[in-house]
């Protein structure tokens, strides 16, 4: 069986075009959609990460504002920024760059964004909504996993999904998103996680898997069964001395050994990584409109 392997890259290229135009029409109305991004510390994956959505806000005409600050920064300090940026009306998405230090709550973070300015999809609220099939900004892998399934005309109706990971920003959300009564719904869906028994006796029964661990090349090609449609949300450092680096970047599937057994499959770099930064300034633009809407 020759294997699909979805071009995250090109698919995310595509939505980008779409999110481009829907910015300049924006702008001819009076409105640049802004995207401010807090980060704090220099943990260089997080810097990474930052540099990658500023310059992807750029590409789509986006304006990112950037908020670099010390890791000894408060959680006070945190949240008086967070206010000011609730209030201020030229910004549309705020986006807090996790992990945070750990002197600093997380959910206390969250929670302080303005829900219509939650471009992340972290806050209760949207969270809240996304589980009732309400309209709200959805958590941008989980989205970008949806729109890659959608790319290949992958029905999910009917389909065992297996969905290994159960984070917030990852694979609860995702799980949400899969059952709803939708096109892109109507599935019935397992979460494994840690503490599962037997995950291949999962995996095995499986039409479509979805791996969001952080556990390079977990998932093998005897753990699953012929056709299988697979998406890698993983992406983990693996120490390699012939990369200048002296690491490159694998996912949580063991690509190579799943070439000519699954149907379809994600790339890691160039799969979902690249569908989460473009579900981003998707959710930017919407919260743009919105509020050109509102006025
Ligand atoms: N491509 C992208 O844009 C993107 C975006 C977000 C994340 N990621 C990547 O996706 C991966 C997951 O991210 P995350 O934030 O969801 O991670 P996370 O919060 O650490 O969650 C990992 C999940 O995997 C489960 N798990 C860990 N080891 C396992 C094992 N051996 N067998 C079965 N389940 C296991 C954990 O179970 P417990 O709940 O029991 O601990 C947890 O539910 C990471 O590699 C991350 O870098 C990529």
């Amino acid at each position: 069986m020759s294997t699909i392997i979805i071009d995250g890259k090109a698919l995310a290229q595509n939505i980008r075009h779409d999110v481009a135009n829907r910015v300049s029409a924006l702008k001819e109305k009076g409105i640049t959609a802004c995207l401010a991004v807090i980060i704090l510390g220099d943990d260089p994956a997080s810097q990474s990460y930052v540099r990658g959505k500023e310059k992807a806000c750029g590409d789509v005409g986006i304006l990112s504002r950037d908020y670099k600050l010390s890791s000894t920064t408060s959680e006070e300090e945190l949240v008086l920024l967070i206010e000011e940026l609730n209030r201020d009306e030229s910004v549309h998405g705020i986006l807090v760059q996790l992990p945070l230090p750990k002197h600093i709550n997380e959910s206390t973070i969250i929670e302080t964004i303005d829900p219509n300015k939650d471009v992340d999809g972290f806050h209760p609220n949207s969270l809240g909504k996304l589980m009732l099939g309400q309209d709200t900004f959805i958590p941008c892998t989980p989205h970008g996993v949806i729109k890659m399934l959608e790319s290949v005309d992958i029905s999910t109706e009917g389909k065992n999904i297996v969905i290994i990971g159960r984070s917030h920003i990852v694979g609860s959300p995702l799980s949400q998103l899969l059952i709803q009564k939708t096109p892109t719904g109507n599935a019935t869906v397992t979460i494994c996680h840690s503490r599962t028994k037997n995950l291949s006796d999962f995996t095995k029964r499986a039409d479509i898997i979805i791996a969001a661990v952080g556990v390079p090349q977990m998932l093998t090609s005897d753990m699953v069964s012929d056709g299988v449609v697979i998406i890698d949300v993983g992406v983990n450092r693996v120490e390699d001395s012939t990369k200048a680096k002296g690491y490159r970047l694998v996912g949580d599937v063991d690509f190579e050994g799943m070439l000519n057994k699954a149907s379809v499959l994600t790339p890691v770099p160039g799969g979902v990584g690249p569908m989460t930064i473009t579900m981003l300034l998707f959710n930017t633009i919407k919260s743009a409109e919105i509020t050109f809407d509102r006025r």
